[in-house]
């Protein structure tokens, strides 16, 4: 007999809240942020421009990454915007990305008068699928950002050969990755370009924050002048160069971004032994279907997610994800909206610039139509996998509180056989 389910009246597998990104529960802040906050205010300079903490955190973060340019922005999306502008493109221009990602990606790619384009995933990653790459490019196609979704690496392999063979640049969206490997090296390394975030629910964070890194030159510095308003300040009369936007980070986020950039290799252990043991978890119960992991692939775990086998549970994964979320365990399904970000309003409609579809028009750029039936495996995936934001704070019988309740779930729908039919 399988235990009584909580959604059905019986005791819940977990009666207290796991720790959270959103609190200090799930956070590693504290007296290091604060010495160094308090420098900051001591000294009476929070700009970026005067102060010592930003260029200390670039430093730092770059030294990790073992580049020769880092670049300290306000947030994760002008990290990819300032990437997008360094590359000094025309309206119109085609950027490939991914259907599932955050806004930022694509905010990124508009804001600069480009056309995204999206391609489908891998359902078992819910990264971009890179064997759909060949066939939406076209002659306007100009770059490719990668996103590395929930922690782990999306094939860079194969997307860098693509890129390599037609010319793109390749800027990788690393804001939920730090950390994370493909073949033993840094992701954010691997492309032209590497993006990071710093909000609220990343592996390290500022509230808001972000950082560009880059081994090249030429595109270090027009990311530089991007984000200071493209202010030339070489010289004894500051320029404009070119179309910049401020995007530059305070001291302020500076300090902390420094102390929790030391505190990375911590928080990633941390994440990386409870995200392993709970796959190790999952693979003892029978009907659910730990995250697939590449061979080159780290993960550096922000959020964990998993999939069900339905056809040996016999229950819909709705009814799954509810029983579990009445057993305590806080896993929701789909990501950002749970649709391919394509057929958010504003991009389905084409909406971005008060009543005109640019740039999805003639003279600048293409009538690029968005339709659910062209994802049908990011579709499958928004229904079909679990996830949950992974933090630090987890502890090792947060896991195991975790394993218990998807186990009792699981025997409890093995045990039922597949739901009986609607009455009609
Ligand atoms: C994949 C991805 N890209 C871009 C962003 C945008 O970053 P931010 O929220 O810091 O602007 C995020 C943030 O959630 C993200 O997850």
């Amino acid at each position: 007999m399988s235990e009584k389910l909580a959604a059905e009246g019986g005791p819940r597998a977990r009666t207290t809240p796991f720790p959270t990104v959103g609190d200090a529960s799930g956070r590693d802040l504290g007296e290091e942020e604060l010495a160094l906050l308090t420098e900051v205010i001591r000294s009476g300079c929070l700009s970026r421009h005067g102060g010592t903490m930003v260029p200390a955190f670039e430093a730092e973060f770059g030294a990790r990454y073992g580049v020769r340019h880092c670049l300290a922005v306000t947030s994760g999306t002008a990290a990819l915007h300032t990437a997008v502008g360094a590359l000094g493109l025309n309206p119109g221009d085609e950027i490939i990305t991914t259907t599932v990602t955050d806004m930022g990606t694509v905010i990124a790619i508009l804001m600069q008068n480009c056309l995204p384009i999206f391609c489908d995933v891998d359902r078992r990653t819910m990264n971009l699928n890179p064997a759909l790459l060949p066939s939406l490019i076209t002659e306007r196609t100009r770059a490719i950002i990668a996103v590395h979704l929930f922690g782990q690496p999306c094939d860079l392999d194969a997307v860098m050969a693509v890129a390599r063979e037609h010319g793109l640049v390749v800027i990788e969206d690393c804001a939920q990755a730090h950390g994370a490997e493909w073949g033993g090296r840094l992701v954010g390394t691997i492309g032209d370009l590497g993006c990071f975030s710093l909000q609220q629910s990343k592996q390290i964070t500022t509230g808001d924050g972000g950082a560009v890194i880059t081994n090249n030159d030429e595109l270090g510095e027009a990311a530089r002048l991007f984000h200071d308003k493209y202010y030339d300040r070489s010289g004894a009369n500051r320029g404009v160069l070119r179309l910049g936007a401020n995007y530059r980070m305070t001291e302020l986020q500076g300090a902390v971004a420094l102390a929790q950039t030391r505190k990375l290799d911590r928080i990633l252990a941390r994440r990386r032994s409870t995200g392993e043991l709970l796959t190790e978890r999952l693979r003892e119960i029978e009907g659910t279907v730990p995250p697939w992991l590449h061979e080159k692939a780290r993960h550096s775990y922000w959020i964990y997610p998993f999939q069900i086998a339905e056809e040996v549970l016999g229950c819909p994964v709705v009814e799954f994800t509810a029983a579990i979320q009445a057993e305590g365990l806080p896993w929701g399904t789909g990501y950002a909206g749970g649709i391919p970000i394509c057929l958010y309003p504003a991009l389905r409609e084409h909406r971005a610039y008060g009543d005109s579809a640019f740039p999805w028009e003639p003279p600048y750029g293409r009538n690029v139509e968005y339709r659910e039936e062209d994802y049908p495996e990011t579709v499958w995936a928004q229904r079909n996998t679990l996830v949950m934001n992974w933090n630090e704070g987890l502890t090792e019988t947060d896991v195991q509180d975790m394993a218990r309740g998807m186990a009792k779930v699981a025997a409890h729908y093995r045990a039922r056989g597949p739901a009986p039919a609607p009455a009609i």
